[in-house]
């Protein structure tokens, strides 16, 4: 199968013979669906505590990987004022009420123990 594709940038028109062989729909499509998952798949960083290990996604709030570690800091204002919930996460002190999961370091080490919380 042969087609004409029209195309116009900036005024001129450029014309192009479109061979069967990629005007099928599936031409430019990757085969690849592994490819296609990993792109839009979420970054997870393994956090630890008392033993107990979790996966949560990378910038998801740390109040909720918190309460899923079984970690209950003392929220008193919940607007990152007080400074009561602070934990330390992989030796970073966040504010638990309003901090965000760091990323997963790049150290292989700490990637196999995770981010101890305390
Ligand atoms: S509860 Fe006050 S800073 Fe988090």
């Amino acid at each position: 199968m042969m087609s004409f594709a029209r195309v116009s940038i900036n005024g001129i028109a450029i014309t192009a013979l479109i061979c069967g062989l990629f005007a099928s729909s599936d031409a430019f499509v990757s085969s690849n669906n592994s490819a296609r998952r990993t792109s839009t798949s979420l970054h997870m960083t393994l956090l630890t505590a008392g033993g107990k290990k979790v996966e949560v996604p990378a910038g998801s709030p740390l109040k909720a990987a918190c309460a899923k570690l079984g970690v209950k800091p003392k929220y008193s204002c919940n607007k990152g004022d007080c400074g009561s919930c602070t934990v330390s996460v992989g030796g970073s002190r966040i504010k638990a009420c309003v901090g965000k999961v760091p990323p997963q370091p790049k150290l292989k080490s700490l990637q196999e123990k995770g981010l101890e919380v305390k």
